[in-house]
């Protein structure tokens, strides 16, 4: 059977574990080369050799790093169908206890990321006529929020309004952009930065009665990054077991 990514290339951004490591290893399965930036070197290095495309250390938050990362797809596979951002950082900070500096720096991660990766790819999508740009969201800040989440929400909530902007102006091109909203996925990054007590009082909360895996998203990501999601642009989806009903 062909996979339904066969003859694309990809690239995932924050893609060296957790979510984004989901995201790359279902692309691979589905036939794509894979490319992953992040900052994890040794993760990333060892999942980019199993997946059988190639690992670079980017800081998503410079532009200059994130045209790099891009540019290498290109050389090395002479193209880039499909750009995934998904890196992104959640502190948990009371807003009078955040600092301008965090502050700026979980915006300028999160969202600033969505911004600067999306600028570096779809200029070759658009000589292309061909792109699938799908940006990691998250129902915290677009639907639901809480306590010690500001920055955070802020940037989620901002790449919502990027993703409807951006696809409008590309539109034309054969580009699509849209995102997905996680609900609790478990993670190394969410085991790191919440209790185990957290983690199960979510289960509970959550109405499928567990918490989400990466593949749980993965799945999400593929539709939207496949040639069938042609018609879907501008738009998210929710992956969260039903949490926020
Ligand atoms: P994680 O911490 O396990 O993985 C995130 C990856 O992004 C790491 O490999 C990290 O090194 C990389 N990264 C961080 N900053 C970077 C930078 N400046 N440049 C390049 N790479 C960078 O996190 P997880 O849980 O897999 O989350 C992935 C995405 O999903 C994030 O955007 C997060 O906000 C979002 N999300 C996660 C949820 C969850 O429950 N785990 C829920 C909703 C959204």
């Amino acid at each position: 059977m062909t996979g339904r990514l066969e003859g694309r290339a990809a690239l995932v951004i924050g893609g060296a574990r957790g979510i984004g490591g989901g995201i790359a290893t279902r692309f691979a399965a589905e036939g794509a080369q894979v490319a992953i930036a992040d900052l994890e070197d040794a993760e990333g290095k060892a999942l980019a050799a199993e997946l059988g495309g190639f690992y670079r250390r980017t800081d998503v938050s410079d532009g200059a790093e994130a045209d790099a990362a891009v540019a290498e797809v290109v050389d090395r596979f002479g193209k880039i169908d499909i750009l995934v951002q998904n890196a992104g950082i959640y502190p948990w900070t009371l807003i009078e206890d955040t600092s301008a500096e965090e502050w700026h720096k979980v915006l300028g991660v999160n969202l600033g990321g969505c911004f600067l990766a999306t600028k570096a790819a779809v200029k070759h999508m658009k000589t292309q006529g061909y792109g699938r740009i799908v940006l990691t969201s998250s129902i915290t800040g677009p639907r639901v929020t809480s306590p010690g989440h500001g920055h955070y929400s802020a940037s989620k909530a901002g790449i919502n309004g990027f993703i409807r902007s951006a696809a409008i102006e590309f539109a034309g091109y054969g580009v699509t952009v849209n995102g997905i909203e996680p609900g609790n996925i478990l993670t190394e990054g969410m085991k790191a930065h919440r209790s185990a007590e957290f983690i199960k009082d979510m289960e509970s909360a959550i109405p499928v009665g567990r918490m989400g895996t990466p593949a749980d998203i993965a799945a999400a990501a593929l539709f939207l990054a496949s040639e069938e999601a042609e018609f879907i642009t501008g738009t998210t989806i929710v992956v969260d077991g039903g949490q926020i009903l």
